[in-house]
């Protein structure tokens, strides 16, 4: 049997560092049969030079119909774009984020091109799935780095400072949202020694925040945020208003408040709104990881950093190319697990768990149930 082609695309967005395959990814996949093509530069800004795919056995290649005409599978991070998505060659395969829910046209495009795609971060959340579960991986980065950059931002140490000129208070950490990223976000501002508190609608969110030595605030309300599959679901009106009562209550003794809540194929919920900034210190800061499905802040603006009074709200455009090496090692052992589950004797495994949740297009066709149904109304 002929070894099947991998094609590993380099992200050209100026705000995608990250790279889908690493050198060390590459070994893996050549040891499992493949061959594997890298874009010249695909990991440069990640960190990993064409030397060192060269090294590990990739091919680099510039020309890009070279690089994708055969490929029987293409390996990128972010959706690709309309001319992308014209390189790939029918009944070939592409593995990435794809954000099905925003990119309908895209989505089109790859069904129009016969190309068979597989959503990432469709992954389900079962044990089985989580050597490949790139949201998780990403997201505990992703909480870890948020707290950091706060630390450069703000003015303040986050430790008590016990010196003979006086004592430093700690700094006050909020986290909203304790899932993936808000836990490491809290375990990361615990090192760091500030007083750490954290809000979430999951009723096993409470004892993982307390068992990582932070508070848990708990709001007085009868409904339970616990959906389907592990994820939360839209709370009601009386729940929110008693969320909003507590929070802002909460809100005027944080130096840092990062938000993460985040609701499957949603809109982000909304936590903070203008009235409760209002009331929070003087130089403090928002860091809200959910701005790019709208935000956890009615004033967070995606990619900018907005100030209201003494109040900075920062919503980083993609916060994973700020520590796109150690995000890209992830997301590439991620990557080379759901290859290894995809694919089995040279056929993709279309009757499996994770393969059918994760694939949107096949021979022409929407075939995932939560977007075939988009298309026939375009
Ligand atoms: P996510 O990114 O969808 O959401 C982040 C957090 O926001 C969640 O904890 C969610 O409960 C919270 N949230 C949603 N609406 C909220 C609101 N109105 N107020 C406050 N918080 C709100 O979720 P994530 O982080 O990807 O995972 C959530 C959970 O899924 C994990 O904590 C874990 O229990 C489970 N999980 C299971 C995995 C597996 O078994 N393979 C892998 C990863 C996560």
């Amino acid at each position: 049997m002929l070894a099947l082609k991998i094609a590993v695309a380099k992200e050209h967005s100026p705000y995608e560092c990250r790279v889908a395959l690493t050198p060390e990814g590459v070994k893996k996949c050549i040891t499992l049969g493949y061959n594997v093509f890298v874009e010249k530069n695909a990991g440069e800004r990640a960190g990993f030079d064409d030397d060192a795919y060269k090294a590990s056995g990739a091919i680099v290649e510039e020309d890009l119909s070279k690089l994708f005409g055969d490929a029987n599978i293409t390996l990128r991070i972010q959706p690709p774009s309309a001319q992308e998505i014209a390189y790939l060659p029918p009944h070939s395969s592409l593995i990435g984020l794809l954000k099905p829910h925003m990119k309908n046209d895209e989505l089109n495009a790859l069904a129009r091109e016969k190309v068979t795609s597989f959503a990432l971060e469709m992954i389900p959340r079962i044990t089985r799935a989580q050597s490949m579960d790139v949201l998780s991986s990403q997201s505990n980065l992703a909480g870890y780095r948020a707290v950091i950059e706060g630390a450069h931002a703000l003015n303040r140490t986050f430790p008590m400072m016990m010196t003979p000129a006086g004592t430093i208070a700690p700094m006050r950490v909020l986290i909203l949202g304790a899932g993936v990223a808000g836990l490491q976000a809290i375990a990361t501002a615990k090192r760091l020694g500030a007083i750490v508190s954290a809000f979430d609608v999951r009723s096993a969110a409470k004892e993982q925040v307390e068992s990582l030595g932070a508070t848990f605030i708990a709001i007085e309300a009868e409904e339970s945020g616990d959906g389907s599959g592990g994820y939360a679901k839209e709370m009601g009106d009386a729940y929110q208003k008693a969320q909003k009562l507590k929070l802002t209550d909460v809100l005027k003794t944080q130096d840092l408040v990062i938000t993460t809540a985040q609701i499957p194929m949603k809109k982000a919920p909304i936590l903070i709104d203008e009235d409760m900034v209002s009331v929070m210190k003087s130089g403090s800061m928002i860091i809200d990881l959910a701005s790019e499905t709208g935000g956890n802040c009615t004033l967070t603006k995606h990619g900018e950093t907005v100030t209201h009074g003494g109040t900075q709200i920062y919503a980083p455009l993609n916060i994973m190319s700020a520590i796109a090496y150690d995000a890209s090692q992830l997301f590439s052992r991620n990557n080379v697990h759901f290859i290894t589950n995809l694919i089995k004797e040279g056929q993709i495994q279309f009757d499996d768990e994770i393969v059918k949740a994760t694939c949107l297009t096949h021979e022409g066709a929407i075939i995932h149930p939560l977007f075939s149904e988009k298309r026939k109304g375009d």
